[in-house]
C-alpha cells in the first residue's frame, strides 16, 4: 500500500463533510485533516481523498485554492467525496479542475446527503478501505 491522505473542507456547525471524512479515514487507516489546519499537502501521496460541499452553488474558495495547489508530481490519484442538500457539483467541478492539471481522478466518488450522514458512515468506511489501494 502506498501513502494515503484524507483532506476535507467543512464549514457548517454540523460538520457533515468532516464526519464523512473521518469515516473514510477510518476505513483507509489514516487521519482526516482539515485543509484549514493544513493548507498545503506537505508530502507526496499516492492516494488523496479530497472532499467538500457546495454553498450557494459553489465550493468554498479555500477548497478551490487547495485543489489548484495540487500537482501530478505530488499526488498520484485523487478520490473525491462530497455532502450536500442535493447537488454533486463539487465533485464535478473538482474533477474537471484536477484533470485539467493532469491529475488522475478516480471514477468512483462518495456522496452523502445532509439528512443521512449518520446512515452513510458505514458505507464511507468501506469506501475508504476499498479506494485506498
Ligand atoms: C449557506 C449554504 C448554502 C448551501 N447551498 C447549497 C447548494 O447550493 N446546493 C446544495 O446541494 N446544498 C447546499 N447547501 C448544503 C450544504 O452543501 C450541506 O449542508 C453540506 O453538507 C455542508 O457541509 P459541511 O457541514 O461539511 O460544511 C448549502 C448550505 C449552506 C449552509
Amino acid at each position: 500500500m502506498g501513502n494515503v491522505a484524507v483532506r476535507f473542507c467543512s464549514k457548517t456547525k454540523s460538520g457533515n463533510t468532516k464526519r464523512i471524512a473521518i469515516a473514510i479515514a477510518e476505513g483507509a487507516d489514516v487521519k482526516a485533516i482539515s485543509i484549514s489546519d493544513e493548507p498545503k499537502l506537505s508530502e507526496k501521496v499516492d492516494v488523496l481523498f479530497l472532499g467538500g460541499a457546495p454553498y450557494a452553488n459553489i465550493m468554498a474558495p479555500e477548497l478551490k485554492k487547495y485543489a489548484e495547489s495540487l500537482t501530478p508530481e505530488t499526488v498520484g490519484k485523487v478520490v473525491l467525496f462530497t455532502t450536500s442538500n442535493w447537488s454533486r457539483r463539487t465533485v464535478k467541478a473538482l474533477r474537471k479542475m484536477l484533470k485539467e492539471k493532469g491529475i488522475e481522478v478516480a471514477g468512483k466518488y462518495f456522496y452523502a446527503q445532509v439528512f443521512n450522514i449518520a446512515g452513510r458512515l458505514d458505507a464511507a468506511r468501506k469506501f475508504g478501505e476499498k479506494m485506498k489501494a
